[in-house]
């Protein structure tokens, strides 16, 4: 046994695992740039007031599982590792004055988040999203825009079965009345709930309907539904979402009971599934309408609107469907440099940087064993070329071996990178090597 490990809900993705992550973080910097969503970068950790103000004090996210940072010294702020982004792009929205830039802004982050989490699998302490938001534009159109978005990006993925939850939670014009009747529901049958359920009552009842506790669960479904109570005008919304949903032919199922686990929703709401797996743990991305929290973190009022998706998550779901391995790319060097004279490590390198000048993927084997023993590592490497240092070289040329189609050949040391090179898109394109 190791004397460390790495800690409880992290994970080291070793080299056979990243080209699928490098695979999803190109498709996602290609789709954002597509749509018009530009990078932006935040950090990883803020004021934890960000988020208490942001998230929501009264919820699991900053109750339970924010990693609180220990203060360096008597006077620090109290800062905290992300559990999220969109918070802390509000936040950079305000600092940077973005509300004075064309609206809506179009972001798009990706990167590590933080929640203290009972791990369990699809579930972990450190997890990486990819994030879009759409900030100064009320919507309807937009909200579709993001969906129909979303969607594409797990298509071509290659994730098949995604479904589209949708739900609208109103505003603060109709949801006065419904908490009410909500906490009147929940007060009827107080003996019935949990003890941190019974407390949330008080403070916070809009998080009942989204507990994870599963004594929950039958009330829960008998509880009134925000979505038979809307004002006119979050019914419109709604209705216009649902109307620019159908005309982009992105498919959805209604789920009343939708309300997510952060504070800021307003109106549209919407979480990702893969058909049959449905769970709690489960969800591939969630998002909704925050028309709030631009005045909540101290702007004036600004509607916004975004999704994350969850990267561990969707290599899971296509780990399971089989997608994964067919469309994960190359990962080993085309050409490896090896040598008669197993000291002669300096020709050896040489060759392989001036290959790496031109642009070709090589390594050189700088181990001082023996030909055979360097030749076999090439092959485990999976490399097309081994390319032979020897006596040759006095003359100005090295041999080329294709350890694929078991052929050699001696090529003068000027012609060697335009040789691989050729030989190289040769093979990938499928045709016999002349
Ligand atoms: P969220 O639903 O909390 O929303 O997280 C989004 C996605 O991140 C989830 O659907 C899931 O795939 C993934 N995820 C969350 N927690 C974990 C975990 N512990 N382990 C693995 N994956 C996880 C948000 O974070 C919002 N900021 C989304 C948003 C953007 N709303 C508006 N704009």
């Amino acid at each position: 046994m190791p004397a460390f490990r790495a800690a409880r809900g992290t994970r080291d993705l070793l080299p056979d695992e990243t080209p699928r992550w490098t695979r999803l973080e190109r498709l996602a910097a290609d789709l954002a740039t597509r749509y018009g969503y530009r990078r932006i970068e935040t950090p990883m950790f803020e004021q934890a007031a960000v988020f208490e103000r942001g998230v929501g004090e009264v919820t699991d996210i900053v109750e339970k599982e924010l990693f609180r940072l220990a203060p360096r010294t008597d006077e620090s702020e109290a800062w905290s590792l992300r559990p999220e982004p969109t918070a802390g792009i509000v936040r950079a929205y305000l600092q940077h004055g973005m509300q004075t830039w064309p609206q809506p802004v179009r972001l798009a982050e990706r990167g590590p988040m933080f929640r203290y989490d009972r791990p369990q699998a699809g579930r972990y302490r450190q997890f990486s999203q990819w994030d879009v938001e759409a900030i100064g534009d009320a919507g309807p159109a937009i909200d579709a825009e993001l969906l129909e978005l979303a969607t594409r990006f797990y298509r071509e993925a290659g994730l098949t079965g995604v479904e589209v939850w949708l739900n609208s939670i109103g505003d603060q014009n109709c949801r006065p009345a419904f908490v009410a009747e909500l906490t009147a529901y929940y007060r009827a049958h107080l003996a019935e709930l949990p003890e941190l359920e019974r407390d949330r009552l008080e403070r916070n009842v809009l998080r009942l309907p989204d507990s994870k506790d599963p004594r929950m669960a039958a009330l829960n479904a008998a509880a009134p539904k925000l979505t038979d109570r809307l004002c006119d005008a979050c019914a419109e919304h709604f209705a216009g979402l649902r109307a620019h949903l159908d005309a982009l032919d992105v498919g959805y199922r209604l789920e009343p009971g939708l309300v997510r686990g952060l504070d800021y929703y307003t109106r549209t709401t919407f979480e990702f599934y893969v058909t049959g797996r449905e769970g709690q743990q489960q969800a591939i991305g969630g998002g909704g309408r925050y028309d709030g929290l631009v005045e909540l973190l101290g702007g004036r009022p600004t509607p916004g609107i975004g999704f994350g998706i969850g990267i561990d998550r969707l290599i899971l779901a296509l780990a399971e469907t089989g997608a994964a391995d067919a469309t994960a790319g190359e990962t080993g060097p085309v050409a490896v440099v090896v040598g008669a004279d197993p000291e002669d490590t300096a020709a050896r390198l040489r060759v392989a940087t001036d290959l790496r000048a031109a642009g070709i993927a090589a390594r050189a084997d700088l181990a001082h064993r023996k030909l055979g023993k360097q030749l076999e590592a090439a092959v485990r490497d999976r490399a097309h070329f081994a390319v032979i240092v020897g006596d040759e070289l006095a003359d100005g040329e090295l041999a080329l071996r294709d350890l694929a189609a078991g052929t050699q050949k001696l090529v003068p040391v000027e012609d060697l990178a335009r040789e691989v090179g050729r030989a190289h898109a040769a093979h990938r394109h499928g045709s016999i090597e002349g």
